[in-house]
């Protein structure tokens, strides 16, 4: 299929091979299908589900299998482990008065995150273009996944991220994989102007979401739940928001299904962020007539955000889902965590906000009895070993949160014992008992 990028503020087309960024007013960039020229729904579901039992990488990969919704890349330029095709658990509706909670495991994919999903394409595409070297800035997982596909691309890669605010999983990571890796005296946000400077100026191919080959990967996330669930989404789709690329992809993601007549009724977005880092959600509650950006605070520290790039693309997403941006706290976050990794989900703090704030929905009245959700959980559990073993051990005053001391009273701390079998077999019969 053709495809061209276009501004989403001015419309102003560009080749898709032009090294920019941004548009010339200063408008973000989306990668544009020709839609008028694209094949049936018939015939894209058949295509897609053909390649089930192909055993070819591209045709494995949770991303790649969607290809012709994605972008053309020839299979010798395609970087890919594969990634995606990420598992969709059950979860009990009924403490939300649900018809249906499902959750997407993101943490599943070959790095520990989302962001596999749109690496892959990025990372392929500037191996196409021939880039000399790749950079991004990072709260930990996009540097991870970098520094994971530019080691199988065989090109150099740079992460910047803020110092001693990004999870120790993430870091040990991008330093396994071998990444140059910056670590600036400042936010996330500092960072990202700071790469989005230098990839213009010195040639260096910027892989953060604000490249829009980045979020044409993440839209496979809602292909792959669409054809998961059968041919349908839920009424909700809850994720977390950031710098606001998997919202972005989302919206662009479910215009496109409807375009193509893949679905009739689009799902409602319900993008979360944390009360520390919510400039989305605070910019929501007068309908986007103003934004302001914030100094970020916040335990989930993916999303420690203050000034979020994709801004732009993310309103038009919430506007065409009729979606909502709330926000909670750090202890409503950690009280997520626990019971999702108590039910083996297991995720980081980030995507426990998924389920905290889907809690503040329906007690708000705005997500309704008998419908139907899904979430996505971006990050695997063990990205942020030390908050989970803090949570876990019943240490959540040195993290810092405000109000998550109920939480140590379902401390699992480990037990010291004796190594003797008659003691510890003492010990085992007491607490079945
Ligand atoms: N969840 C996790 C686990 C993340 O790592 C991120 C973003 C988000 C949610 C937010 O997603 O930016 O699309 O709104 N992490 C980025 C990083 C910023 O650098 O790893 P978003």
């Amino acid at each position: 299929m053709n495809r061209q990028l276009m501004c989403v503020t001015c419309g102003s087309t560009y080749p898709l091979e032009d090294h920019r960024l941004r548009c010339d007013c200063g408008g973000l960039l989306d990668v544009q299908l020709d839609m008028d020229n694209a094949p049936s729904s018939p015939a894209l579901t058949a295509t897609f589900e053909s390649r089930l039992p192909s055993r070819l990488p591209e045709d494995l990969s949770g991303v790649w299998r969607y290809r012709e919704l994605v972008l053309d890349v020839p299979q010798g330029d395609m970087v890919t482990f594969p990634e995606g095709r990420t598992n969709l658990y059950t979860l009990d509706p009924v403490p939300l008065g649900l018809s249906a909670l499902w959750a997407k495991h993101e943490g599943e994919n070959p790095t520990g995150s989302f962001k596999d999903r749109g690496m892959t394409v990025a990372v392929s595409w500037a191996r196409h273009q021939g880039a000399r070297a790749l950079i991004c800035a990072s709260t930990g997982n996009t540097s991870a996944s970098l520094a994971a596909y530019g080691a199988r691309a065989h090109i150099p890669v740079f992460v910047l991220i803020p110092e001693g605010k990004i999870a120790q999983g993430k870091l040990a990571q991008a330093l396994a994989y071998g990444a140059h890796t910056l670590q600036i005296d400042g936010s996330f946000d500092d960072a990202m102007h700071a790469v989005e400077q230098m990839a213009t100026t010195h040639n260096l191919t910027l892989v953060n979401s604000l490249n829009p080959f980045r979020l044409e990967g993440q839209k496979t996330i809602i292909l792959d739940s669409y054809f998961q669930l059968g041919q349908m989404l839920p009424d909700w789709i809850v994720v977390p928001g950031g710098n606001l690329g998997n919202t972005s992809a989302f919206g662009k993601a479910l215009i496109e299904m409807k375009a193509l007549g893949l679905i009739d009724r689009v799902p409602r977005l319900a993008v979360i962020q944390a009360e520390g880092a919510s400039p989305f959600a605070r910019a929501a509650q007068d309908d986007f007539q103003h934004f302001e950006s914030m100094q970020p605070e916040t335990v989930a520290t993916a999303i420690r955000i203050g000034n979020p790039v994709n801004y732009d693309k993310a309103v038009r997403a919430i506007r065409f889902t009729s979606g909502v941006v709330t926000s909670v706290t750090d202890a409503e976050i950690l009280q997520a965590k626990h019971d999702l990794d108590r039910q083996a989900i297991g995720c980081e703090p980030a995507s426990a906000a998924t389920l905290a704030g889907l809690r503040r929905l329906t007690r708000e009245h705005i997500v309704r009895p008998g419908e139907s959700a899904l979430l996505i959980i971006t990050g695997n559990l063990l990205k942020d070993p030390d908050t989970t073993i803090a949570l876990a051990t019943g240490q959540t005053a040195a993290l810092g949160v405000a109000g998550a001391a109920s939480l140590n009273a379902c401390a699992n701390g480990p037990r010291h014992v004796p190594s003797d079998p008659e003691t510890i077999a003492g010990i085992i019969e007491e607490e079945l008992r």
